[in-house]
């Protein structure tokens, strides 16, 4: 089989989820997003925003109002979580990037979605540490959901979808879970 950097980078990548307090520096920053708005989108309709969050008051606040969405879930799973008053939902990673997408999208989630894998590896390729976190979507669905779309530049008709948490890893990843076997058909 081929291998090289690209390939090599998809494979490394693991989430992350314990990081140290530094901020990454801004040309950090810089190349994650640009690797996101490269993302593949239906119809190359583009039509996604990037809310960088560096501010850690609101990003405390972000994380109490998440779990207090989510605990009003019907999954014992997330409730679990949620009750659990010492569990950060970023780790404590010093940036997040939330990933907005215009509602009316042909396929806006699937774009969203592009574009938060695009950041998951260019984070890794240049030795970040990064994780997908979707609780944070909680923090929308409580009472305080419009004022934080507002606070965070959320532009009107919009919804997120998705954020990346990035920071410089103090926690070295795991190997990767086994893959599932038995998930590709081949008909030639
Ligand atoms: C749609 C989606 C939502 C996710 N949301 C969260 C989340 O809220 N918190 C979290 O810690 N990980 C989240 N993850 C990360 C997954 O748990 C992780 O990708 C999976 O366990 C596989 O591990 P790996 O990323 O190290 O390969 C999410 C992943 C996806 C694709």
């Amino acid at each position: 089989m081929a291998t090289n950097e690209v390939l090599t980078t998809i494979k490394k990548r693991r989430s992350i989820r314990g990081f140290k307090e530094d901020q990454i520096t801004d040309e950090e920053l810089q190349t994650v997003l640009e690797a996101g708005i490269y993302a593949p989108s239906a119809g190359n309709q583009q039509l996604w925003h990037f809310t960088v969050i560096q501010d850690k008051q609101l990003l405390d606040q972000l994380n109490v109002s998440a779990k207090a969405g989510a605990a009003q879930i019907d999954n014992e799973h997330i409730q679990q979580i949620a009750k659990n008053e010492k569990f950060n939902i970023f780790y404590g990673a010093p940036t997040v990037v939330l990933v907005s997408g215009k509602e009316d999208g042909m396929v806006i989630e699937a774009d969203c979605a592009a574009a938060t894998q695009n950041m998951l590896l260019a984070a890794e390729s240049i030795g970040l540490g990064a994780c997908w976190v979707n609780l944070i979507l909680f923090a929308f669905s409580g009472e305080q959901g419009e004022q934080y779309k507002q606070k965070l530049g959320v532009p009107a008709g919009y919804k997120s979808f998705s954020s990346v948490v990035l920071g410089y890893k103090k926690i070295e990843p795991v190997n990767a879970p086994p893959r599932k076997e038995n998930v590709i058909n081949y008909i030639k």
